[in-house]
């Protein structure tokens, strides 16, 4: 049966709301065309904050309703979700299990450094291959089972219906805020991975009554692979918030994806060094900076002309300090 949004179990992890900004600089020397503004969810308090712990919130707070003693999750080693759930567990007082595609390396990753910091249990896998580290994952949860443990096992990214349901909560946030400042907004960029946040802000705008476009840049999956999965997600979220969204609304830019996933690529390179002397703001190379190059391509192509635009900065400043440029296939 539905259950609606506000009776799912959330555990809270941050107070207030994440900034809302103007970019007056980045506008101007966008030729004035779009007013921009920024979501600051990089700012979020813990480990170096990013939307994941707007998932986090909800499926911790599954996690905690089903009795669960530890988390298991999976990703990549510069995982922003797999760092963000050893510092929810810390927070929650549940141990964490992290399951990192390999291979290791030495000395270790800033990534799993961080992770480790925060007091997660890192099992790596020797290959990058993802087949080696789901088995991996499985191998953990099983073992922590046989061991007497309650592990509750997260997908990778925190993606899925639970995690979206964070980002529903995100979007009526930041309607409250646009409505305090009298901000009308015409359309949300966000960096698209696992399609949670673009789903979960999309249904929350519609749940919210606003009719903001949001566009996802995709940062890990072709296009035509996301939008099934945020097709699905809709649906379900739909019977969480009693909005159902029409699937036809569901807007992807796939240009600035470059070789692929956790691949810097020139033109977000570029996006992130404009931004940085406009506004003395970092991204992270592969996913925020990928989705402000679609922004600044599209405001220059004149797509946003005459338009309020929103960028949401997802956060994942660890990656600046990562080395992503190895070749390896996307996690
Ligand atoms: C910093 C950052 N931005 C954006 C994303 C993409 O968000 P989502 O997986 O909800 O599409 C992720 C994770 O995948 C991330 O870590």
């Amino acid at each position: 049966m539905a259950r609606s949004l506000s009776e799912l179990p959330r555990l809270p992890l941050f107070d207030g709301p994440s900034p809302l900004a103007p970019l007056p600089r980045l506008s101007a020397a966008l030729g004035g065309r779009a007013t921009l503004w920024i979501k600051r969810e990089d700012l979020l308090p813990l480990a170096f904050g990013g939307n994941k712990l707007r998932n986090l919130e909800m499926l911790l707070g599954a996690a905690l309703a089903e009795g669960a003693d530890c988390l298991v999750t999976a990703g990549r080693r510069w995982s922003n979700h797999c760092r963000l759930t050893a510092a929810a567990g810390a927070v929650a007082g549940l141990d964490v299990h992290l399951v990192l595609s390999g291979p290791p390396t030495d000395p270790p990753n800033p990534g799993r450094r961080l992770d480790e910091l925060l007091g997660a249990t890192v099992h790596q896998a020797v290959t990058a291959d993802r087949a080696e580290r789901d088995d991996l994952f499985e191998q953990v949860v099983a073992d922590l089972r046989a061991a007497g443990r309650r592990p509750y096992p997260i997908g990778v990214g925190g993606g899925g219906v639970v995690g979206a349901a964070g980002q529903v909560r995100a979007a009526a946030e930041v309607l409250a805020q646009a409505l305090e400042r009298s901000i009308e907004l015409d359309a949300v960029v966000v960096p698209s991975a696992t399609g949670a946040t673009q789903a979960g802000l999309l249904a929350g705008l519609r749940a919210g009554g606003s009719r903001a476009s949001v566009v996802g840049v995709a940062v890990a999956h072709p296009p035509d692979e996301l939008r099934s999965t945020i097709e699905s997600l809709l649906v379900e979220l739909g019977d969480l918030t009693g909005v159902r969204v029409d699937t036809a609304e569901i807007e992807l830019d796939g240009d600035w994806l470059g070789p692929g996933y956790g691949r810097p690529t020139p033109e977000a390179s570029d996006a992130s060094r404009f931004l940085a002397r406009t506004e003395g703001i970092l991204v992270d190379p592969i996913y925020t900076a990928k989705a402000l190059a679609g922004l600044i391509a599209a405001v220059r192509g004149g797509r946003f002309d005459r338009r309020t635009v929103l960028f949401w900065h997802a956060g994942g400043l660890p990656g600046l300090f990562e080395p992503l440029d190895d070749g390896s296939p996307a996690g």
